[in-house]
């Protein structure tokens, strides 16, 4: 088989030219990292797991009408998606403090936000992806007035439907990063939900027990990390096949 043109490579993932024009193959990878990649490590399964449940997640997402650049499921690690130009910001909703809104503004995690917060970061690793207001994405031209309109229309919207997704499995749905890009069919310009999400860009929080679920394992060093992910991925109901033993999954598929 051809070996395919590698597009990108980032921190979890990498980017493969699509076997059709206006697609690209998303592979999922188990490295981790946390603090603009300060820390590194592996978390094994990992690549495996948030390529099922980011396809979960974006298919239900779908279902209710919002755009996504999900295509479908490739095989263990790999995923079609459509090619889009990614917004250069990290959209962040949190329902309940944690992370660095605890630490910047000293409000103890675990307390209940008054409502949802949606926060942006300008995806810039050189500068740490820092935090920006709406005036400086439109003044700097990353994202139109409209655009960030429709942006933050979305973001409640997945807000919303998560947190009930999530509830109904017994997780409260902390926070989250999301990404968008913009989508050209025809002369129409599209925002359409990319990237991924997972448990390495989302707060899982156990209802019962407040046990993490999530990448704050591996940040945190609490231990039972790949046992996280398969929680939240046998609560979905889509632990792969034979179970964790089936997590190493085809090395390479290139
Ligand atoms: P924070 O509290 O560290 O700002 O993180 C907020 C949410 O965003 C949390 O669910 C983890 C996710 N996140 C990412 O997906 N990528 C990142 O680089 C960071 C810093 C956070
Ligand atoms: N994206 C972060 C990093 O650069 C990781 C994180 O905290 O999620 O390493």
């Amino acid at each position: 088989m051809a070996r395919r043109r590698q597009l990108y490579e980032g921190k979890a993932k990498i980017l493969f030219e699509g076997p059709e024009p206006g697609t690209l193959v998303q592979y999922f990878k188990d490295d981790a990292t946390a603090f603009n990649a300060q820390k590194k490590g592996v978390i094994t399964g990992k690549g495996v797991l948030n390529n099922r449940i980011s396809e979960y997640l974006m298919l239900r997402l779908g279902e209710i009408g919002i755009p996504t650049h999900f295509i479908r499921r490739l095989n263990m690690r790999e995923q079609l998606i459509r090619e889009v130009e990614i917004i250069p910001l990290e959209i962040v909703v949190r329902n309940i403090a944690a992370g660095s809104l605890s630490t910047r503004l000293g409000i103890a995690e675990g307390t209940a936000l008054p409502r949802s917060i949606i926060e942006y970061y300008y995806k810039n690793d050189q500068l740490g992806d820092p935090m920006v207001a709406e005036e400086h994405i439109t003044a700097f031209g990353w994202a139109a007035p409209q655009d960030l309109d429709d942006i933050m229309g979305l973001s409640l919207r997945i807000n919303d439907f998560l947190c009930g997704l999530f509830l109904g499995i017994g997780i409260k749905l902390v926070d989250f990063k999301i990404e968008f890009g913009r989508l050209w069919e025809n002369e129409e310009m599209r925002i359409v939900l990319a990237d991924e999400i997972s448990p390495d860009s989302c707060r899982f929080w156990d209802i019962k027990t407040g046990e993490k679920l999530d990448k704050d394992r591996f940040r945190r060093d609490l231990g039972k990390v790949e046992e996280a992910y398969q929680e939240v991925a046998r609560r979905l109901g889509i632990l792969p096949e034979g179970g964790p033993r089936d997590l190493k999954g085809p090395e390479t598929m290139q």
